[in-house]
């Protein structure tokens, strides 16, 4: 279905497109060729923006690990170590900065010792997603993937099916230094049994990994606990766990499914009902954004309508509510005198009905489109408009899955629209989040009135609150090596209206600015394994600017990095 000019038109969402401004104007001169404002206050810092919030997730589910990561040491396909050549290249193309592993709900299935030693006497078991899983990509593997990417493990324990034991004896395994280490005692410094286990299995240097999720959706399929029931888990399997001299450990508590606040909430009272000091880093949260406005994990990735179109991103755009809200929920965490908590927002991404999916032993795989590459933009915006909030983000997942970088089929091979996006996010990375007030006529979601879908990971509260999705998004960051650049990254969902924009900076004036562009002429646009190159990022064109500010436009249904160089 393509979406002609006169069927955009013809939408009762871009109809309604003039229905409201968003935010204040500031400081901007009315410009009867203007129709939007952004307006970036440098003097207001938010905090800066993690490298990790660009992170990356791999399960063993339908083809992720097994031919997407996985081809195998003596496949013909290019590989190190048997990973795949071209995943590890577009990985780092993205500088990921960490990934995570090995679910999702089958990390609370897996026995983390069934993927070690000799390949051919690992056992074979049944997985979580119905599959069998022959174990020959395990720990080591994975550690060998990030190696190669360089980037950090982030290790989902099980919590389900193994007890507290096996939780820190993968931490011990995982981190114990090979040589004798000191007992902390009288008694002389001894080697540690499981380090020597690792060492034995070919990796004598520690894996040294110290974000761990302590276990995954335990509300659904980590156990259908109540929040009290986890709290309870929670600090019975963190009360102690080994430290080495690497850094410390980074615990992840197991947080709502989408805008559950009630979960947070009675979780954070649940874990401080005994006033131990906890160890905790941050609480995980899960928020997917379904194809269909009625059912979880339905619509088309391709097929799709203006309607359709608005009101995925409109429901993407709540992952704004879901961090303040859940940020609020734990809010009382200094009260109580414990540390802060930051939200780890580990799965998150559209998700389709089976359609496109590569084949059925490809589970959960789906093409993707400039719709997602939007819904992308609009994702890792709010991520940095709330950098002090949110301080690891992990995309689910990064290929051959829901909301992927890639698709990978045998010896075929292509990025999707998103992984564009992911690397011209790259220059916020580091940088001082500060706040951009914007301005656009907004748009009615057209099937705001959808009933609520049911089960899954989605918005499960107040979906009927939110009828507007903003005209303008995005977020601005002040470069960390220089204080004189600005990056502002803009997503403009309007299907076919152009946006013109006055930029301004309070306190500075705009010397030069340059930028990049994600468009296509149609929404519907993808790369597939005969076209990997169809979508793919330009110049964007640029004007001169006047009087300190500049009159920018951002094409329709685009993703634009602006360069801002002040005076
Ligand atoms: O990413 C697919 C699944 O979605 C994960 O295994 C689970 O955590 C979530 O429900």
């Amino acid at each position: 279905m393509k979406i002609t000019r006169r069927t955009a038109l013809k939408s009762s969402a871009v109809a309604a497109t003039a229905l409201a401004l968003r935010g204040p104007r500031m400081f901007s001169q009315a410009s009867a060729s203007v129709d939007a404002h952004i307006d970036i206050v440098p003097g207001e810092p938010i905090g800066t923006i993690s490298p990790e919030l660009y992170g990356h997730f791999i399960e063993h589910l339908g083809g992720v690990i097994y031919d997407g990561v996985w081809v195998g040491p003596d496949s013909k396909i290019p590989n190190t170590r048997g990973i795949r050549q071209a995943f590890i290249d577009t990985m780092k193309a993205v500088e990921a900065p960490l990934l995570r592993w090995p679910g999702g709900c089958f990390a609370d299935s897996y026995d983390w010792r069934d993927g070690l030693g000799a390949a051919a006497n690992r056992p074979a078991r049944a997985g979580f997603w119905g599959q069998e899983d022959s174990n020959q990509y395990g720990l080591h593997e994975f550690m060998h993937t990030c190696r190669a990417i360089g980037c950090k493990p982030y290790l989902a324990a099980n919590m389900r099916t193994l007890p507290g034991r096996d939780f820190y004896q993968e931490i011990e395994y995982c981190n114990a230094p090979s040589g004798a280490v000191p007992t902390n005692s009288a008694a002389p410094p001894v080697r540690n049994a499981l380090a020597a286990q690792r060492s034995a299995n070919g990796d004598p240097e520690p894996f040294n990994v110290d974000l761990w999720g302590v276990g995954n959706e335990s509300w659904g399929c980590g156990g259908n606990l109540v929040p009290e029931e986890y709290a309870a888990m929670f600090r019975r399997f963190t009360a102690w766990t080994p430290s080495f001299s690497g850094p410390p450990l980074r615990l992840v508590a197991v947080g709502p499914n989408g805008d559950d606040v009630d979960w947070t909430r009675r979780l954070f009272k649940s874990l401080y009902s005994n006033p131990e000091r906890r160890h905790l880093f941050g609480l995980s949260v899960h928020y997917y954004t379904s194809g269909s406005p009625t059912e979880f994990a339905a619509g088309d990735a391709l097929a799709f309508g203006p309607d359709e179109y608005y009101d995925l991103l409109t429901r993407g755009s709540i992952m704004e509510r879901v961090v303040t809200d859940h940020w609020a929920a734990i809010g009382n965490t200094q009260e109580a005198g414990q540390p802060r908590v930051k939200l780890v927002v580990d799965e998150w991404g559209a998700w389709y009905g089976k359609g496109t999916s590569l084949g059925p032993e490809y589970n959960l795989s789906q093409q993707s489109t400039m719709r997602d590459a939007l819904l992308t933009g609009i994702t890792l915006d709010i991520f940095q408009k709330h950098a002090d909030k949110v301080a690891v983000a992990a995309v689910a997942q990064s290929i051959n899955c829901i909301h992927s970088l890639m698709l990978a089929q045998g010896d075929k091979f292509t990025v999707t629209p998103t992984f564009h996006v992911f690397q011209m996010y790259l220059p916020h990375r580091g940088g001082q989040a500060v706040r951009a007030e914007f301005s656009a006529p907004a748009i009615r979601n057209p099937l705001a009135n959808a009933p609520i879908p049911a089960g899954g990971n989605s918005y499960t509260g107040s979906l009927e609150a939110v009828k507007l999705l903003a005209g303008l998004s995005g977020s601005a960051s002040i470069s960390p090596s220089n204080p004189k650049l600005l990056t502002l990254t803009v997503v403009n969902p309007h299907l076919d209206r152009p946006v013109t924009t006055e930029i301004a900076v309070a306190g500075a004036s705009i010397a030069s600015y340059r930028g990049t562009v994600l468009v296509e002429p149609d929404v519907h646009a993808h790369n597939d394994f005969a076209h990997p190159d169809a979508v793919h990022p330009a110049a964007a064109a640029t004007a001169t600017p006047a009087g300190g500010r500049v009159a920018h436009t951002f094409p329709a249904a685009s993703v634009t990095t602006l360069q801002i160089t002040l005076a």
